[in-house]
């Protein structure tokens, strides 16, 4: 059984102030980590997506990337790993649960969650209206498992964009299990994140 990946790197980097899957942490730059992870987890054969050496060209928006990346899985392909580039920290334990419980079955698609923190609160034009009930909200990561064909069928099916890839699923109304995700597996999203990820490596 073939398990496939693919690690988008492309992007704008807007929050970041550029293109971010070639900023280095620890001299690597960051979607190598996420190639690591994948590889020691378990992923047999992987596509980047991404302006990276033998990379496949990116979207104008992520799933645009995603879609790419499928695009250019081989047709036999039945299991696939979607991974950010930005998220250097994912361990390839995670990699591992993650492909697991994706071979367990009876799921389309499989997602890493963390429990929330913070309080969350609903606001409207600067006023608290209510608090939510985190109890059962949780915070979503990747590397997310699909089974590729409803994974293909939910990138068809909308065009709206989508935060992450089991949204889609979600939205033609795939199952979505959940595994345990990592308090480390940050995102790097703006630059003081780099910082942070350092952090959780020493
Ligand atoms: N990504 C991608 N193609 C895009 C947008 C994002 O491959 N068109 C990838 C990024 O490389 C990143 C992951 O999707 O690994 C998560 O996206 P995000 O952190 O939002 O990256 P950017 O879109 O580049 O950043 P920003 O939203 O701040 O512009
Ligand atoms: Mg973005």
């Amino acid at each position: 059984m073939t398990i496939h990946g693919i690690l988008v790197a492309a992007g704008r980097g807007e929050r970041f102030g550029g293109p971010k899957h070639a900023a280095l942490l620890r001299g690597r730059p960051l979607w190598e980590w996420g190639r690591e992870a994948l590889r020691r987890g378990g992923v047999d054969e992987l596509v980047v997506v991404g302006d990276v050496p033998g990379g496949v060209p990116g979207g104008a928006r992520r799933r645009d990337s995603v879609w790419a990346g499928l695009a250019a899985l081989p047709a036999s392909a039945c299991h696939v790993l979607i991974h950010d580039a930005a998220r250097p920290l994912a361990s390839a334990d995670l990699v591992r649960r993650v492909i697991d419980r994706l071979l367990v079955g009876g799921v389309d698609a499989v997602v890493p969650v963390v429990p929330v923190r913070d309080t969350l609160k609903r606001v409207e034009d600067g006023w608290v209206v209510r608090t939510v009930d985190r109890r059962d909200l949780v915070a979503a990561q990747t590397p997310q498992g699909f089974k590729v064909e409803v994974l293909r069928a939910a990138h068809r099916t909308g065009d709206d964009d989508a935060g992450d890839d089991a949204v889609m699923v979600e939205w033609i109304g795939g199952s979505v299990a959940c595994v345990e995700g990592e308090v480390a597996n940050l995102k790097v999203t703006y630059p003081g994140d780099l910082a942070l990820a350092e952090a959780w490596l020493s």
